[in-house]
């Protein structure tokens, strides 16, 4: 693993160089393995290709991800567990400020904590995505892309392989099942453009050789809550069928963390409020990839926790879960993507509930 200092020689402007050499002297701890990303353009194509395995090993590149956040006292703590993590970059699930005019000071928190440069990558929620609680553009703007390489629509459709050179995981971030401003939601259905385009974005992935997969979207299929499967049955079996790893929601305020859930002649597709024991590939916190996908909901980026729902027909498909009811903890999934392992663990920023499973390969 490289060092903070090592890997910050790498070339990059000087801008992006100040802000991260920032986060560094804020966040003082020395978890994680930070890994700044090397700078560049915010579109175009992703050009990453690896290297066969021979060569030598590479430090695993670390991120975090949390959604439903607001502008409150906890969502300052979560950010300040993230800088301590000092993550690559991160993740944010959408459900920003829960409020409308408050994108600046919902940006300046962020930026307060981890730096102006630091990439803070956003999917929409259905709080900003129709503009009724502040509105995704804005944000976008406020906290625009860092990745390099981006491809698609930062905000609500996008991919990026990270690192850009050599990569160990595609970062695929999708919005389905949410209002947009025209009422409307987008379209993920069966065969439909966004449908190709994230089967397109996991097939190149693999194309490419890139080890791992992961899906961010702010709504989650399965849930111990009273939400329905809002990304939609079919969408939610593509992602099953493509073998991603690992699949990062918000939506329902609670940390709610699955088995693999996978296919097999016995689950030929899993069912939205049924549980199936045949549908379960690995279980526990020990896995291997390729028996299924792990759904990893993390709505506890600071905004008010909702209630477990432990007799939820889906119980059996979770292997942990905390809420309002259980064990009530704000924070951060830390995912850590090595070229033979990954491994997440939920970081706490307040509360004391820990989950921590690894993906080998
Ligand atoms: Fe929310």
């Amino acid at each position: 693993m490289g060092s903070w200092l090592g890997v910050s020689r790498r070339r990059s402007p000087v801008a992006a160089l100040s802000a991260l050499l920032a986060l560094g002297l804020l966040a003082g701890c020395t978890g994680g393995s930070p890994q700044p990303p090397s700078s560049g353009t915010p579109s175009g194509t992703a050009s990453g290709t690896r290297a066969p395995r021979s060569t030598p090993a590479q430090p695993p590149v670390v991120f975090t991800a949390q959604g439903d956040i607001g502008v409150g006292s906890k969502a300052r703590k979560v950010l300040e567990a993230v800088a301590k993590i000092k993550p690559a970059l991160n993740l944010a699930l959408g459900d920003f400020s829960y409020q409308a005019g408050l994108e600046q000071q919902f940006c300046d928190m962020v930026t307060g904590v981890l730096g102006t440069g630091f990439p803070y990558e956003l999917v929409t929620g259905n709080h900003e995505s129709d503009g009724h609680d502040g509105n995704i553009a804005t944000f976008a703007q406020c906290l625009p892309n860092r990745l390099p390489g981006l491809v698609g629509e930062y905000g609500t459709q996008w991919y990026a392989d990270v690192p850009q050179e050599n990569p160990l995981v595609r970062i695929v971030m999708v919005s389905p099942g949410i209002k947009f401003r025209d009422g409307k939601t987008l379209d993920y259905g069966r065969g439909s453009e966004r449908w190709k385009w994230t089967a397109d974005a996991l097939d190149g992935a693999k194309e490419r050789n890139i080890p791992w997969t992961v899906v961010g979207m702010h709504t989650p299929c399965f849930n111990l809550g009273a939400y329905s499967c809002q990304p939609g049955a079919d969408f939610t079996n593509l992602l099953i069928e493509k073998k991603v790893d690992l699949v990062l929601t918000g939506h329902q305020h609670l940390y709610q963390r699955t088995h693999q859930l996978g296919h097999s002649p016995d689950c030929p597709a899993l069912v939205p409020d049924e549980f199936s024991k045949q549908c379960l590939g690995g279980t526990g916190s020990t896995l291997n990839q390729g028996r299924g996908t792990v759904f990893a909901g993390v709505g506890i980026g600071g905004v008010g926790l909702h209630d477990v729902r432990e007799e939820d027909p889906e119980a059996g498909y979770f292997a942990e879960w905390s809420g309002k009811n259980v064990k009530p903890t704000y924070g951060t999934l830390k995912v850590s993507v090595g070229e033979d392992a990954l491994t997440a663990a939920l970081v706490p920023a307040e509360g004391s509930f820990t989950d921590t499973f690894t993906i080998t390969r």
